[in-house]
């Protein structure tokens, strides 16, 4: 096991009833920035509570709608010149992970005298930004309780990581039955999102942390035993609310402390995002069984183990398990609605071309837990995904 350090300060709110927490987290006084997406929070009564919760507390509060899905910085700025004009100092997120990202570079820029495309280049660290806090309500990407940020920018076509301690959330409410009103799209979206951030941190190669790869299986164990039943309508309160704590459990830090990490299957899917608009969960459907294919001897050991211990695959010819353990993982993706493999997707013959040129010219290279995936390996990776 490798050194490390962890330090994950978000509280977490859990459960039914619980958005009424709001008006406590925040400290009287504040001024907050209650932002949100295209519009769900209305239709689903989530608005309505949060603006009950501000109110009841007597807090000063100015609403910015119209974050979009892969939020884009162009969108985000906006809300940044709302903060200033009415001096707000409290970043409240009610949404997905598009808006809690979104609010997370909100939130550093609203102090920030540079320009805040410096953040998200990593050229320049957040100084002083505001609170944060959340209302999440689809389980997918982990961005409750943890530092990242992925934001989009249609100037130049990119769609750029981030992170800094800074903005990780005050407080997360996590209300199961704010999901009640997801599309099943998006709640196949958010199981596919949540087993791939665990195999990106366990799927790599053994690194004597037993305890992080139990902890790893035992998300992707429950993610198998309950994603039928998360999908299940009327929906379930029990499968939502444990897809919900194992999405925050898959990137709150906690599995991939003092092990190698591997994210390619993360980076190339950014790109297939920002070329072609796809789900975020969706390119990694797409793209993971290609990095398997390619990365297969790399991963062997731990391919093994994640055969016998997730899939209940230890009998016979080695090849013959890593062959069924991959076999259900896409069975997996597709049993939740999610097309597995680019042939799925009807994409150009361009595309590992553009995509190896785009993370080349970047400097995004090398890839994977080794860093030895190359523009040659990425195009290998899409071909045989
Ligand atoms: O905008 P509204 O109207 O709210 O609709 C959203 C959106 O259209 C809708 N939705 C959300 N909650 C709903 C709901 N519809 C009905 N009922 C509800 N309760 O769902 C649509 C998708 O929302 P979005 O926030 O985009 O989805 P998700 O949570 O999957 O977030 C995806 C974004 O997060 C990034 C992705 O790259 C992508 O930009 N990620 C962030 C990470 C992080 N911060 O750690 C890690 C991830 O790997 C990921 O990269
Ligand atoms: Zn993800």
């Amino acid at each position: 096991m490798e050194n490390f350090v962890f330090h994950n300060p978000v509280k977490v709110i859990f459960g039914k009833g619980q958005i009424k927490a709001v008006g406590r987290e925040i400290p009287k006084g504040s001024r907050v920035l209650f932002a949100y997406g295209g519009g769900s929070i209305k239709k689903n009564g989530v608005h309505a509570q949060v603006v009950e919760a501000l109110a009841s507390a007597g807090l000063e509060f100015r609403e910015f709608a119209g974050i979009e899905p892969n939020p884009r910085f162009e969108t985000l700025m906006k809300a940044v010149e709302l903060a200033r004009a009415e001096k707000l100092d409290y970043v409240l997120a009610v949404g997905g992970g598009s808006v809690v990202d979104g609010c997370k570079l909100v939130a550093a820029a609203i102090d920030f005298a540079g320009d805040p495309w410096d953040i998200v280049c990593r050229k320049a660290a957040p100084t002083n930004a505001m609170p944060l806090g959340v209302v999440l309500t689809l389980p997918a990407t982990g961005s409750e309780m943890n530092l990242f940020s992925v934001i989009s920018r249609d100037e130049t076509g990119e769609k750029l990581g981030w992170g800094h301690p800074s903005v990780m959330p005050r407080f997360s409410v996590l209300d199961p039955e704010t999901t009640y009103s997801l599309p099943a799209r998006q709640v196949g979206n958010g199981v596919v999102d949540a087993f791939v951030h665990v195999l990106e941190q366990y799927l790599t190669y053994p690194a004597e942390a037993p305890l992080q790869d139990r902890l790893a299986e035992s998300v992707l164990s429950t993610l198998v035993e309950i994603g039928a039943k998360a999908m299940a309508t009327p929906p379930d309160y029990q499968a939502r609310a444990n897809l919900m704590w194992c999405a925050t459990m898959a990137l709150n830090g906690l599995i991939g402390q003092g092990v190698p990490q591997d994210w390619a299957t993360h980076m190339i899917g950014h790109e297939l995002t920002a070329l072609t608009g796809i789900d975020h969960a969706r390119t990694l459907a797409a793209v993971w069984p290609g990095v398997v294919a390619v990365k297969r001897p790399e991963k062997r050991a731990k391919l093994l183990q994640y055969a016998a211990r997730v899939w209940g695959l230890s009998d016979g010819d080695e090849d013959a398990r890593i062959d069924a353990a991959v076999a259900k993982t896409r069975d997996f993706f597709e049993s939740v609605g999610v097309p597995a493999g680019l042939g799925g997707y009807n994409l150009g013959a361009d595309i590992p071309e553009a995509i190896a040129r785009r993370l080349s010219e970047r400097g995004g290279l090398p890839l994977g837990e080794r860093g030895d995936i190359d523009a040659d390996q990425v195009r290998r990776i899409l071909q045989a995904a």
